[in-house]
């Protein structure tokens, strides 16, 4: 049978009522792979959760699919937004799909262009702020409560319904919860829905409950350092956040799981992402790669037993940044005259004398 979307496959555990319209961009159902490769070299069994295959290209759809859908049987006819670039993404998107007026709020200069990119054509009224994330957060949190615009961050309660729905599929596709879920962190609302999200899906079907890992980059590791940062700063922009909005729930989720939040580096982000990709052949953003490289980390350090089973989720599509690739990546193009002979001699190897 073919995939209807969130809303209608996971209706019983959604808050869906009649009078919800069923919105759908067919979101979710997206791949569990196996990391061959790096399962043997770390002795574990690691699997990723491709939340890039999702329509717009992260897990935002997840949320953003019930978040507008509510708003719209609620009446309200604009949404509004503060984002590092996925959540705009998404909310336009889905603000297109309904017929509603979508107005979002970003970090002047630190969005990804593909996430800028993607905002521009599902036709946004977009903002840039000369300000960060959690300064943009704060002011459309302000605005919504003033005007009767729908506030669709991950602070609206019905995100997180909708982005509790990757942990069932985990759980549908493992058969089981795995031993440890790996997530990013960034405003903390993604850890604090798989979090519901195994919870619930144990309570019906028996599947058991993972330790949560949560990993923040280190120049925006709020939760981890305990302390509100003002100024964050990471390669990974899409959790160039330094206030989360839902640092207590993620703090609860980890200590309910026996788990932890953690942070790495850029450079260990950036590792992880072109090992991801060279490796596996999945390319990944670089906050999603946060998650890879939470583990490879806490493998070397013993946190992660030899044999357990991980899930790491990517949260978004390599796509999105094809800046910071091109400046990860050692390999560029060689430029050469059209000539095949010349182009021959250039592939060296492939030619056998
Ligand atoms: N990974 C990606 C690719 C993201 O875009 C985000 C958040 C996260 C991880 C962290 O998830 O905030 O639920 O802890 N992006 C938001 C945005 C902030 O505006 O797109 P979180």
């Amino acid at each position: 049978m073919a995939w209807k979307g969130l809303l209608q496959e996971f209706r019983e555990f959604l808050p869906v009522t009649e009078k919800t319209p069923l919105l759908s961009l067919h979101e979710g159902n997206t791949p569990l792979i196996r990391l061959e490769r790096l399962s043997a070299q770390l002795g574990i069994e690691l699997y990723v959760k491709v939340e890039g295959a999702n329509p717009t290209g992260s897990f935002k759809d997840r949320g953003m699919v019930m978040a507008v859908a509510k708003a719209k049987e609620e009446g309200s006819h604009t949404i509004i937004c503060a984002s590092t670039g996925n959540t705009s993404a998404a909310a336009a998107a889905y603000a297109a799909r309904a017929g509603m007026r979508c107005i979002v709020v970003i970090p002047h200069g630190k969005i990804a262009m593909g996430k800028l990119a993607q905002a521009v054509m599902y036709g946004a009224e977009i903002f840039a702020i000369e300000g960060n994330f959690d300064e943009a957060l704060k002011m459309v949190r302000r605005l919504s409560d003033i005007a009767p615009i729908t506030l669709v961050n991950s602070v609206n309660p019905y995100r997180i319904e909708g982005q509790k729905t990757a942990a069932f599929e985990v759980c549908q596709q493992l058969g089981k919860a795995p031993d440890v879920l790996a997530i990013p962190v960034g405003n903390a609302g993604n850890i604090t829905a798989y979090w519901k999200g195994f919870k619930e899906y144990h309570e019906r079907k028996q599947t058991g409950l993972p330790e949560m890992r949560g990993f923040e980059a280190e120049g925006a590791a709020a939760i981890v350092r305990n302390q509100v940062i003002t100024e964050p700063e990471t390669i990974a922009t899409a959790i160039r956040i330094g206030n989360p909005a839902s640092w207590e729930k993620a703090v609860q989720a980890v200590n309910e799981s026996n788990g932890k939040i953690d942070d790495v580096s850029d450079a260990e982000i950036l590792e992880a992402y072109k090992l991801l990709a060279r490796t596996e052949g999945i390319f990944a953003e670089p906050a999603s790669c946060a998650s890879i490289a939470g583990v490879i980390k806490q493998r070397k350090l013993g946190e992660v037993k030899e044999g357990s089973t991980v899930v790491a989720v990517l949260t978004g599509n390599g796509l999105k940044d094809p800046a910071i690739a091109m400046e990860a990546a050692d390999i560029a193009p060689m430029v050469l005259p059209n000539d095949e002979r010349i182009v021959f001699e250039h592939i060296q190897g492939a030619v056998h004398q």
